[in-house]
């Protein structure tokens, strides 16, 4: 049989609660041509209490040496007044990010995709204004201000926000091979504030060049991350296509995403070092899945908190790491019914616990 090694990294919060939904539905998928090789390891506070930092070498490794990894979220005011930066529990997530250089992370908000059904119901938004949005982050996500040289005294603070060009170029063709996976091409977005930062201005003569060069079938369009933000809340269509943005403006816009269906319960993300079956890559790439959401603490151990964005993880690691694009629909089918059917969690105004949610979801696979 094919073994799959999965390494699961539940975390803290409510990152137990829906990881355990998680890995019911990726159980649902064994067979005995395929089993899932499942290793769980501690991150973030919980491994913090135990090993006195966020992640262990030995947990990179086991990364570095799996098919994929889940992860699900991490913080929360317990560690709070810990040391932050890469040593607080945030850190965890920071470290795996750059260990395996997973310089790419992409996080879809799609009309189409199951948290479609909710947001018809439950969104802030008007529907006419939301109808038909379709659009997916592609967020640098190894470098920028997360990652520059740092200084934290009493009375002042500094976070480097610097690019290189080879780190703007890998992420633009990424998004650019992103876009032309769909027909015709989405256009590329991309999100600076060029007109203020020296790094947004090389972000933009770099994203421009690789462009116009070697994707020439990819529209461009720059966007000033301010204005983006003012779009997205009020003609968000208009940013259909893929929104590439570096490590903090990426960020910001992927959690105000999250307003268009109303609730970072839904949405999955999935954190690559490059597409498979795209050019100049030989090996299979590093993939890391994680909710867009946090760890949630007000709502955790309640049972209360939504599984979906985690199991639709699960879809996405089907289908960027392990070559399962057939059962990656499959999920976000099952997930797409299921809250259809108005089984949903608070956030979604409903009244199923976390269990109960996972369990009708992998009863409709
Ligand atoms: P959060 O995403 O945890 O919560 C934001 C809001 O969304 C809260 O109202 C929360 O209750 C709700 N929410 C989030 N996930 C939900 C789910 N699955 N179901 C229902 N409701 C959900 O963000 P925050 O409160 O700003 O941060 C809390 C902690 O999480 C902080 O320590 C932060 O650093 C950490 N965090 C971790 C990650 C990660 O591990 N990837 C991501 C974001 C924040
Ligand atoms: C996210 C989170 C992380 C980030 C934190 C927890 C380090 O907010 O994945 O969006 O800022 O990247
Ligand atoms: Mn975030």
């Amino acid at each position: 049989a094919q073994i799959l090694k999965i390494l699961i990294l539940p975390g803290d919060g409510i990152g137990p609660e829906v990881m355990a939904e998680a890995v019911k539905v990726l159980k649902a998928f064994e067979t005995p041509q395929r089993q899932f090789q499942l290793r769980q390891e501690l991150i973030g506070g919980c491994s913090i209490d135990t090993h006195g930092k966020p992640v262990t070498e030995e947990v990179k490794q086991a990364a570095l040496d799996s098919d994929a990894v889940l992860f699900a979220a991490v913080g929360g005011p317990k560690w709070d007044h810990a040391r932050r930066g890469l040593d607080g529990p945030e850190g965890g997530l920071l470290q795996l990010r750059k260990t395996m250089d997973i310089y790419a992370n992409l996080r879809p908000c799609s009309a189409n995709s199951p948290s479609a059904s909710i947001a018809k119901e439950f969104s802030p938004f008007k529907q006419d204004v939301i109808e038909g949005v379709d659009f997916v982050v592609v967020r640098e996500n190894c470098g920028g201000a997360y990652f520059g040289r740092k200084v934290e005294e009493s009375d002042y603070a500094m976070d480097e926000w610097g690019y290189s060009e080879a780190e703007i170029q890998r992420v633009t063709r990424l998004a650019a091979q992103v876009a032309l996976r769909h027909d015709p091409p989405w256009p590329v977005i991309s999100l600076d504030k060029a007109n203020v930062l020296a790094s947004s201005r090389l972000w933009r003569r770099v994203v421009e060049k690789t462009i116009t060069t070697e994707y020439p079938q990819v529209k461009l369009v720059h966007q000033l991350a301010d204005s983006a933000s003012l779009i997205l809340a009020t003609n968000p269509r208009t940013l259909n296509g893929v929104l590439l943005a570096d490590n903090t403006f990426g960020d910001m816009i992927s959690d105000q995403a999250g307003s268009i269906v109303g609730t970072l319960g839904v949405l999955p993300s999935a954190s690559l070092n490059g597409l498979p079956g795209e050019r100049g890559l030989t090996t299979r790439p590093y993939g890391l899945y994680e909710p867009t959401h946090g760890s949630a603490p007000t709502i955790a151990g309640q049972n209360i908190a939504n599984p979906v964005a985690m199991i639709l993880c699960v879809a996405l690691m089907f289908r960027y790491s392990l070559n399962m694009e057939t059962e990656a629909r499959q999920v976000e089918d099952a997930v797409r019914k299921v809250l259809d059917s108005g089984v949903r969690t608070p956030d979604l105004g409903g009244t199923a616990g976390t269990k109960e949610v996972g369990d009708v979801i992998v009863s409709a696979l």
